[in-house]
């Protein structure tokens, strides 16, 4: 028996040093060493008809010459994989002669983002959910359940966009077609903002897009007042303009609102002295807000005896003319990149 243990070792070790891929060693691996029928398995089932002394010995010589195989093995395993890994490198090529491939250029946030996400980041601080809505929208919530009925001259103002054939849906005049959606959704107590893209039939020039940006907000709950109102929005406009910015609030008639105001924040170039920006008045208007109106309360199907709260839309395309210094509200959205990497 340990003449055919020596036969086996002398057999396999130079078999083993001529394999030449990894999968022919499995395969020989399992020919010697295998559990069902390998060749060393076979030889040590031999050994229970050996007397006690010669199977110490052989036991040990079988030891010695499994040892001897598995170590082979493992090691040819090695060489082989690091061949394999050498034989990738080699293929691979380092072109030195390439020319020198410019840095693709990243791009960067539109002005118009980066004023939204600031007011985000403050309303959401502040505990407001950041929502969005549609900007083909029906008339009712775009005007009906605002509280401005058919035949209501506010609907001049908005003229829109209006799908040809489907007399009741058109482009959204206002983020505020928005409130009755979110009410109704959410139900109260409600905070939340809604920023977007908005639509008007506009004949443009440089204070007037047929598309633009506002952010709309909502605050209901029960117990809601003026003041409430009035402490957000002046928290809004020293984020956007400073600590010594001051807000004015002259009443103004919005349908959806009672009372409705008109916000205007001390100019942040002058300081309220004057200038060109602010038209000398020492003012600059950018939103409408007010307490909602009962109506709307109903039709976002909430009781008005319960509960009350604030709307107020920011112009965030004016907000952001004003921060940089824009003249012409047509620039932000004709796609001249000599503008937009400006910012
Ligand atoms: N939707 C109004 C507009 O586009 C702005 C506005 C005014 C929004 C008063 C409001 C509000 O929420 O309370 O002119």
């Amino acid at each position: 028996m340990q003449d055919k243990l020596q036969q086996l070792k002398e057999k396999a070790l130079p078999e083993i040093a001529v394999i030449k891929n990894e999968s022919e060693l499995t395969e020989l691996e399992n020919k010697y060493l295998g559990r069902k029928n390998g060749e060393m398995t076979e030889l040590m089932k031999g050994l229970k008809e050996l007397n006690s002394e010669e199977k110490k010995n052989t036991g040990q010589l079988l030891n010695e010459i499994k040892k001897e195989i598995e170590e082979a093995i493992n090691k040819k395993r090695e060489v082989l994989s690091n061949a394999g890994f050498n034989e990738r490198v080699s293929k691979e090529k380092v072109d030195l002669s390439q020319p020198y491939l410019p840095k693709k250029e990243s791009g960067h946030l539109h002005p118009n983002s980066i004023v939204q996400k600031k007011l985000e980041d403050l309303f959401v601080s502040m505990g407001f959910l950041v929502l969005d809505s549609v900007e083909l929208e029906s008339d009712y919530y775009n005007f009906e359940a605002l509280n401005i009925s058919d035949t209501h001259p506010a609907r001049e103002m908005q003229d829109t966009f209006y799908i040809k054939n489907h007399g009741n849906w058109l482009m959204r005049t206002h983020t505020s077609a928005n409130q009755v959606r979110a009410i109704e959704k959410f139900g109260a107590p409600l905070r939340m903002i809604t920023p977007g893209r908005c639509f008007r039939n506009e004949a443009t020039d440089a204070r007037h897009e047929h598309t633009f940006y506002q952010l709309e907000g909502v605050v209901i709950d029960k117990n809601i007042n003026f003041g409430h109102m009035k402490a957000v929005l002046e928290t809004v406009a020293r984020c956007l303009f400073g600590s010594e910015t001051k807000v004015r609030l002259r009443p103004k008639f919005y349908p959806f609102v009672e009372p409705g105001v008109n916000g205007e924040v001390t100019c942040f170039l002058c300081g309220g002295k004057g200038c060109s920006v602010c038209k000398q008045t020492g003012w600059m208007e950018i939103f409408g807000a007010g307490m909602i109106h009962p109506n709307v309360l109903k039709y976002s199907g909430l009781d008005p005896k319960v509960y009350s709260g604030f709307a107020f839309g920011f112009g965030l395309t004016r907000l952001v003319m004003l921060k940089y210094g824009i003249d012409d509200v047509r620039l932000l959205q004709n796609g001249d990149l000599r503008f937009v990497k400006q910012f």
